[in-house]
């Protein structure tokens, strides 16, 4: 069994655990109904945006009635085993909607059909697309070869592919804070990982069509952007290599620079981006995190054990003492910092004294938040092939409670200290769990909840804080601040 848990509801990447999202949107019209479910990471949805559009162009709206649906998309997940158990136990469910309708298509999307490729349709029976995430744009095509009886598939990765150029349908219905990509694919090869089998090589997306794609985003409304990365710090985009040099642009742009790029869109536009990786991520990240006020000072920072010998069986790049110097650097130069993490119990040959390392390395961070997984082999991966998964499940997960509680204790530490303070909040909308109250993020990415007034989505308010739980911060507007003048930007 792999157990997944985390101590909050607050990070974006909550979605990354499996949880399905079933995504439509008023914006799609058209003739033939799509229903999209998508599952795993924040790219994954983000991606799922662009097949979307992809498909509006086709003439299909999206439905979250999957009875209505003509096409049937799983955008799927691979991390870990039971993301894709999860998977399969939807596709019983469609069965019985395929019985009622045999024209009914439905297609894998996403990791899952990167890894299995056509072994898929042996398996799945009901399945009829396989498409891998850099074949969205052959979409159409593949629906139209099913229209001739045959089933389809196209898992071909790219070095090229970005999407740098479809303009994403949005599927949330918040219309505050969207995800934007920044880069797809990635090289790091850490032991444990099917990333790098599922999405292929890292490429970086040009910074024009990202900053284009923020100011659409913000003349629609929406007042928060995520920059996705697996990695955002090694985004590098060369015009010179591409032959695009024009006057006065710069010959290379990096993570920090195109942060900067969309911090300049407008004040009222707050970035976040995720993943930072620890082996890569500069000062110079921080001091721009540090220099706008509209940049999130909220630092995912995923350390995965605490453990130097530990993290070179991970391949991971850096060391404990290399993290700490990060986590020193942030503190140092990021007013204001939160720092979240992920860890894994119980990867190959841990031991008792490495696992002890991880939870000596928390008390010693004291993260604002964590997700916390226990390992789950990975067919292909370099773990799978070079050791042995030699942690007993029992030991898996005894370690991975020790590590929640641990974590906890820590959440819980760290909502109280907010207390008293003045927190500036995005407000997001109504609060699910009560109709009279607001919900929003702050720029620590803690959820704030507060009384609903005269408050509009898209504003900024400054809450006092007055209490808490381990997950969320509850409090008092005392202002509702006003948004600057400029309203609609040009394109650069
Ligand atoms: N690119 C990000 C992580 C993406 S995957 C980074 O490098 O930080 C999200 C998280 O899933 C990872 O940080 C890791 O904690 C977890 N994970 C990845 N592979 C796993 C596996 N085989 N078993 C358990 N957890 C895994
Ligand atoms: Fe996986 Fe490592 Fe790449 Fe993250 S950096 S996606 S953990 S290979
Ligand atoms: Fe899952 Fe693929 Fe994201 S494996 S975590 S959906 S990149």
């Amino acid at each position: 069994m792999n157990s997944t848990a985390s101590a909050t509801d607050k990070t974006i990447d909550e979605t990354r655990q499996g949880e399905a999202i079933q995504q439509s949107s008023s914006q799609i019209e058209g003739g033939k109904k799509l229903f999209l479910e998508s599952y795993g990471c924040a790219m994954n949805f983000a991606d799922s945006e662009v097949v979307a559009s992809i498909l509006a162009k086709d003439g299909y709206s999206a439905t979250t009635n999957s009875e209505e649906a003509d096409v049937i998309f799983v955008n799927t997940c691979s991390i870990r085993e039971n993301a894709e158990q999860k998977v399969r136990k939807r596709l019983t469910e469609f069965k019985k909607l395929k019985k009622e309708n045999p024209e009914l298509i439905v297609g894998i999307l996403g990791c899952m059909a990167e890894r299995l490729k056509k072994d898929l349709l042996e398996e799945e029976k009901l399945v009829d697309i396989v498409a891998g995430p850099d074949s969205y744009r052959d979409l159409p095509n593949l629906i139209e070869e099913v229209g001739t009886g045959q089933k389809a598939v196209n898992v071909l990765l790219s070095r090229e592919e970005t999407y740098a150029d479809i303009s994403p349908v949005r599927l949330d219905k918040g219309g505050i804070s969207a995800y934007v990509s920044i880069t797809r694919g990635c090289d790091n090869m850490c032991s444990f990982c099917v990333v790098p089998f599922t999405r292929g090589r890292e490429r970086s997306r040009d910074p024009k069509t990202i900053v284009n794609e923020c100011i659409d985003l913000f003349n629609n409304g929406y007042r928060e952007v995520i920059l996705l990365g697996q990695n955002v710090d090694s985004y590098r985009y060369n015009l010179s290599a591409k032959g695009e040099i024009r006057d006065g642009s710069l010959p290379t742009t990096n993570f920090a620079q195109l942060m900067e790029m969309v911090a300049e869109i407008s004040p009222d536009l707050r970035i976040r981006f995720s993943t930072s990786h620890p082996k890569d991520m500069t000062d110079e990240v921080l001091e721009t995190i540090a220099g706008y006020d509209n940049i999130a000072s909220s630092i995912h920072l995923p350390v995965q054990s605490g453990s130097t010998s530990m993290l070179q069986r991970m391949n991971r790049g850096y060391s404990r003492e290399w993290y700490m110097n990060r986590i020193d650097a942030i503190k140092r130069i990021v007013p204001n910092y939160s720092i979240s993490t992920d860890i894994i119990t119980g990867f190959c040959g841990e031991t008792e004294e490495e696992h002890k390392a991880t939870l000596s390395l928390m008390d010693d961070v004291k993260f604002d938040y964590a997700y916390m997984y226990t390992y789950s082999e990975r067919p292909k991966t370099l773990a799978e092939r070079k050791f042995k998964d030699d942690v007993p499940e029992a030991l898996k997960s005894k370690r991975l409670v020790e590590i929640i509680d641990k974590q906890r204790a820590h959440s819980l530490l760290h909502n109280q200290s907010r207390i008293g303070t003045i927190s500036t909040v995005l407000v997001e909308g109504t609060s699910k769990r009560s109709e009279e109250h607001m919900s929003g993020r702050d720029e620590q990415n803690s959820v704030v909840i507060f009384p609903k007034g005269e408050l509009t989505k898209g504003l900024y308010v400054k809450v006092r804080i007055e209490s808490c739980t381990s997950a969320t911060l509850m409090g008092e507007v005392i202002e509702s601040l006003p948004p600057h003048p400029i309203q609609k930007i040009e394109s650069k």
